[in-house]
């Protein structure tokens, strides 16, 4: 296996280089390989125990809580906080997000959410101004654009309930990485180097960021966070009331009131994660587990693998004009159903089960023409129902246990509102504009959505963030999640059919071309990587296409297959990281 981990390198180098690198097999008395040679992609591989994530300092925190005994829910949460002293353009301890962990002991499945959720004081319109249109900068860049905060009581919640170690030790690595500064990367100094001109609007996101000259740290200097130490410290002795009570509280809402944000004492206070039945479907053999509402994703990865599984997508072949065409049109019409039944569950009726059914499925296949696109114009959220910059991270764990976490988190924008809060070392989220602003509108993303996602105080605005883990024969076989706001949903079917359908192995799954369509605006995203010859075809059934030299997502994945772990890390973002043993 060792010299696999060797070998990737030179791969992925060679692949930038020639399209399709072989590599001769080994000596045929070797094992029957679990990866395929030939493919253009390996994932790394380990043994026992496995992080997979955005950053490589907290990964090897996770697999060091890993091989000091800890299970793969222990690990997570140290990845947890450490990604938010090491990676903070996403890591994070005032944004949220969903953490989906397999118990293997249990054989059973547990979904945490700890999206963030509107002040009490929140209003319908609270972002619309005198004319009713939609004031972005105070919905996407003031004081009145963050939610209050569920990370700190979900990474904590599933520690107590599901660790098995104390808060003191998970914490302990993150605090030292604050307290005794870290090493620069390229990926760190540029992440906040492209950032620098909202990070610098904000005096205290300015002293945080930067040398006291005024410069982005350089690639290999010291950073240190003096202020966030002290805070994960207060974490750390205090538990949730170190951050929800006391003396953080007391300068989240100091900075509040400075700032005109609406997050209150008894906002803080009140907040709880909460635990949710995740949502399950089976495609092929295979069991999907993944968000449920709040999140938009697991209903709609369902409900498209649902919608494609009546088509010959072996037959069509990966990333032919033919599927992505089938693809496209689902993921239409998913979107279309999400713009108008997707809400928080506490607050709205979501038919979770009425848009998951198979059968609703084969209705909406009916729906698809196989040589023509069918105009947005013509979808309608559900026709057929019977009742009614931006950046986040993902890592997996697996432990030795068999036990595997799946988590998405967030402060929604690169670097959230980029307002820090005095004295705690950490950035507001601005997760507000989640919601629907201005109802049927279009969000930072493009979203339309209607009523069901208005804003309304303790409300959580719906989600795309889709943690998921996929079983086969009754074992968890592949860990996965990704950013990119509303194209979450899409890069995570993406990645599921590439593996589940087209057998590829995991890290091809997740580095091949991807495309995105949300109903609203009629456009098929591509990718750069889809071939200029597949554009022509799927515009010649009328799709409109355009392609972007940006990318679209991140996914970090495990696979597990046969004992082995099999990690990766998707290349489209530089310095992710697989940490083993
Ligand atoms: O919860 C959501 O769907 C968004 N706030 C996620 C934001 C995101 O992924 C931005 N990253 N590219």
């Amino acid at each position: 296996m060792k010299i696999i981990r060797h070998l990737i390198p030179i791969l992925l180098t060679a692949s930038l280089l020639t399209p399709w690198p072989t590599i001769a097999r080994d000596d045929k008395s070797e094992p029957a390989p679990i990866i395929n040679y030939e493919e253009r992609f390996l994932p790394v591989v380990y043994r026992h125990g496995m992080v997979v994530g955005t950053e490589q300092l907290a990964a090897e925190v996770g697999s060091s809580i890993l091989q000091q005994g800890g299970n793969a829910v222990d690990a997570a949460v140290a990845t947890g906080f450490a990604l938010a002293v090491t990676y903070p353009r996403a890591g994070n301890l005032t944004g949220g997000g969903f953490m989906l962990i397999h118990l293997a002991k249990q054989n059973r499945q547990v979904f945490i959410d700890y999206r963030e959720t509107a002040p009490k004081a929140a209003t319908r319109d609270m972002f619309l101004d005198e004319n009713g249109e939609v004031d972005k900068k105070r919905a996407y860049f003031s004081h009145q654009a963050a939610g209050v905060p569920g990370t700190v009581a979900g990474l904590l919640y599933a520690l107590d309930k599901y660790g098995t170690m104390s808060r003191e030790k998970v914490l302990a690595p993150a605090i030292a990485l604050a307290e005794q500064g870290f090493r620069v990367s390229f990926a760190l100094n540029y992440e906040i180097t492209a950032r620098g001109q909202r990070l610098r609007g904000n005096p205290e996101a300015l002293r945080l960021f930067f040398r006291p000259d005024g410069e982005a740290y350089d690639i290999g200097e010291t950073w240190r966070q003096p202020d966030l130490a002290w805070t994960l410290r207060q974490i750390s002795t205090g538990g949730t009331d170190g951050f929800y009570r006391g003396k953080v509280a007391q300068r989240i809402v100091a900075e509040m009131k400075a700032g005109g944000g609406l997050i209150t004492l008894e906002d803080l206070a009140d907040y709880r994660a909460v635990e949710r039945a995740p949502i399950r479907g089976t495609f092929r053999g295979f069991e999907i587990v993944s968000s449920p509402p709040p999140s938009s994703g697991g209903v709609h990865i369902l409900q498209i693998l649902n919608i494609l599984d009546g088509f010959d997508l072996t037959g069509m072949g990966p990333n032919s004009a033919a599927y992505l065409h089938v693809l496209a049109e689902s993921m239409k019409l998913a979107y279309a159903d999400r713009s108008k039944f997707l809400g928080d569950p506490d607050f709205v009726n979501v038919p979770v089960t009425e848009l998951t059914d198979p059968a609703y499925a084969t209705r909406q296949r009916q729906l698809i023409e196989p040589s023509r696109a069918t105009p947005s114009s013509d979808i309608l959220p559900g026709k057929v129902l019977a009742p009614e910059s931006d950046d986040t991270t993902h890592f997996n764990v697996a432990d030795h246990h068999g036990n595997v976490v799946s988590n998405t988190y967030t402060l929604n924008a690169s670097f959230g509102s980029g307002i820090a809060v005095p004295g705690t070392g950490m950035l507001l989220n601005n997760e507000m504009p989640d919601f629907a602003v201005r109802p049927n509108h279009p969000n930072l993303f493009g979203l339309v959505q209607g009523e069901a996602h208005s804003i309304a105080g303790g409300k959580r605005p719906v989600s795309s963030m889709s943690p998921t883990i996929v079983f086969r024969g009754g074992k968890p076989w592949l860990a996965t999640g990704s950013p990119g706001g509303s194209r979450i949903i899409n890069i995570v079917v993406q990645t599921l059919l590439n593996a589940m359908v087209f057998d590829m192995n995991v890290a091809t799954a997740g580095i091949s071309p991807r495309i995105h369509h949300q109903w609203q605006p009629d456009v098929i995203l591509a990718e750069q990587g889809i071939s200029p010859d597949t554009v022509q075809l799927l515009e010649a059934k009328g799709h409109r296409v355009e392609q972007t030299n940006r990318t679209i997502g991140r996914t970090q994945s495990i696979m597990l297959d046969d004992g082995w772990l099999l990690g990766a890390t998707d290349t489209r973002r530089p310095q992710g990281w697989v940490a083993g043993y």
